[in-house]
């Protein structure tokens, strides 16, 4: 059974997407253990509780120091024992110790095919943004490893996405989100439970 964490700071449709695949068996072998916010009013952790999954709240604004909060944030997710730590729409630098302690088993979402469109202060929708200006007909999501760089990490699966004339970016995030963020990262998590991800020389490589 691979145990997994979420780390959310939204509204939790990514969150959703994986709740509602591991129910519908189209994720097997996986439990969700915690849902965790730096956000106490984040939607996210209302989808947690009435899906019967511990939600915490773990703010930066709690602790005196950016080093007692990563201590917490580390405590906790240790705590709970997971396997795979996965950042559904998480806007918080991550400590380097977690990076360390869980190399090659922290996950995150992308909404565009890295290597375009990504990196320090490309998030939400800025991204979608800045595809459309530059006259992009194709864009997408990714979902990688985390490891110190922003989005940096070993690329495990990516899916396009066409742009359509007069798309808006609040347009463009939503199909982006409905034909590939909802379906590459439940995809990806199943991957893991099969054990059929492995890393060789910081690639990905995906067993078919
Ligand atoms: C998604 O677009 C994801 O790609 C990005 O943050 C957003 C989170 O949305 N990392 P949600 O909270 O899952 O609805």
């Amino acid at each position: 059974m691979l145990k997994i964490a979420v780390l959310v700071s939204g509204g939790g449709t990514n969150l959703q997407a994986i709740i509602d695949k591991i129910k519908s068996k189209v994720i097997t072998d996986t439990s969700i253990e915690v849902v965790i916010s730096n956000k106490p009013d984040a939607y996210a952790l209302t989808r947690a509780k009435d899906n019967g999954i511990e939600g915490i709240c773990v703010s930066p604004k709690d602790y005196a120091t950016r080093e007692e909060f990563n201590k917490a944030l580390v405590d906790t997710i240790d705590s709970f024992k997971v396997d795979l730590v996965v950042l559904a729409g998480y806007l918080v630098i991550l400590p380097e110790l977690l990076i360390n302690k869980y190399e090659n088993r922290i996950i995150n979402i992308h909404p565009s095919l890295i290597p375009s469109f990504c990196g320090m202060g490309f998030y939400g929708l800025k991204v979608h943004e800045e595809v459309l200006k530059r006259g992009c007909k194709v864009t997408g999501a990714t979902v990688h490893f985390v490891d110190k760089g922003a989005d940096t990490g070993p690329i495990i699966m990516q899916k396009a996405v066409y742009i359509k004339n007069g798309d808006t970016p609040e347009v463009l995030q939503k199909r982006v989100m409905e034909e590939a963020e909802w379906n590459i990262m439940p995809q990806v998590i199943n991957l893991i439970a099969h054990n059929k991800v492995k890393v060789v020389d910081n690639i990905a490589i995906v067993e078919e």
